[in-house]
């Protein structure tokens, strides 16, 4: 009898739409390929691979998921030191027990989804000796390798109506919105949901802002006669004078703000500066909730079958990723090694300011 493929399924950080789409499209993919399969579900990302609590995965398991957010395997954070380990609270490395439970299991292969954070620990436990396949999701599309990623056309769609909706409200009472959409350290979800929702001011992390220059174009507006405004404002947006900053002096600056965020201290100096009204609206977490849209439904079992690919032509150490429309894998040494930042001189940045958006500087 042909020998048994073992594979471990983990899905890992922030959770995304599709990610059950995704977990569907590699276990379907296995069963119609590989002739003698065996899925473990590993519960809650890392945890379960270190605690060794898994579910044995049948055919029926990978069926009615699709459509459905979250994931039905759980997730967590794991401490990670860079580059180094991933750690319990006292600093013990949970390598060893990682991968005494691959043995036990006798896996193969650990396919595991995650985002940025994700791939680099996933290289640390292909580098420990665990073979392994990753996909790679988040709504920030920050992951370097890859176009794009799934998650991230649900969160569009989501940040887009929630400032489609805030334009009613603002035009009525002749308010500025501050929108604060989720990217700690990029800004591809804002710029997005921002020029599709006709946001009129965008505020990225990768420009640091000018309040004054905000103001401008807002105070431009009310004299032609446009009475709301919507800043679309990312989560990790900066301003030019906090930029500067050394990491001590901006980390003080903020345990001693007044503001829970930066679009609470932006909406604050646009009121001063302009005399508007202005409100702030956080969407959050709901913009990583609910059911993933068809794209990321498509794209997340195309990275799934990819990844049984890789498994059946027995190519681990790889990220599955999307270049220009193909689906391809690149090593996962290199998917780990940055993140992909939107730059400055990106086309889609020159669209916003080609129609008059403003980006803060
Ligand atoms: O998944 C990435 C992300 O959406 C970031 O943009 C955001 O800062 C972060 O997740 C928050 O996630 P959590 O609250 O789960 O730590």
């Amino acid at each position: 009898m042909k020998r048994m493929t073992r594979v471990g399924l983990i899905t890992s950080g922030g959770d995304c739409q599709g990610l059950n789409a995704a977990i569907r499209g590699v276990g379907k993919a296995l069963f119609e390929r590989v002739p003698n399969v065996e899925i473990y579900g590993m519960y809650d990302g890392y945890r379960g691979l270190i605690e060794c609590d898994y579910k044995y995965m049948q055919p029926k398991d990978f069926s009615g998921i699709l459509t459905q957010g979250g994931t039905i395997l759980g997730t967590s954070r794991q401490r990670y030191i860079p580059g180094k380990d991933i750690v319990d609270e006292d600093g013990n490395s949970l390598l060893p027990d990682m991968m005494s439970t691959y043995n036990r299991l006798n896996l193969d292969c650990l396919v595991i989804m995650g985002g940025n954070g994700t791939q680099k620990s996933a290289k640390l436990i292909a580098d420990y000796g665990m073979n392994v396949v990753t996909l790679p999701k988040t709504i920030d599309n920050d992951i370097f390798g890859t176009d794009t990623t799934f998650g991230f056309q649900s969160a569009v769609n989501i940040a887009t109506n929630v400032i489609d909706y805030l334009h009613t409200t603002a035009s009525s009472h002749g308010r500025v919105f501050v929108v604060e959409l989720m990217g700690r350290d990029a800004g591809w979800l804002t710029l997005a949901a921002g020029i599709s929702s006709g946001a009129d001011v965008i505020l990225i992390p990768e420009i640091p802002y000018d309040i004054e220059k905000v103001a401008e174009l807002i105070r431009k507006r009310k004299k032609s006669g446009h009475g709301f405004s919507i800043i679309a404002c990312a989560e990790g947006a900066v301003s030019k004078y906090d930029k500067v900053l050394s990491e001590e002096e901006a980390r003080k600056k903020k345990e001693n703000s007044p503001y829970p965020t930066v679009s609470y201290a932006i909406a604050s100096e646009i009121e001063r500066i302009t005399g508007q009204d202005t409100r702030v609206t956080v969407p959050g977490h709901y913009q990583r909730g609910g059911p993933p849209c068809p794209y990321d439904r498509l794209l997340a079992t195309q990275f799934g079958t990819a990844a049984a690919d890789l498994i059946v032509n027995k190519q681990y150490g790889r990220m599955v990723a999307i270049q220009d429309g193909k689906i391809t894998s690149i090593p996962l040494d290199e998917a780990a090694s940055k993140t992909k930042f939107l730059p400055v001189d990106h086309p889609i940045i020159q669209v916003a300011r080609d129609i008059g958006i403003c980006m803060g500087d």
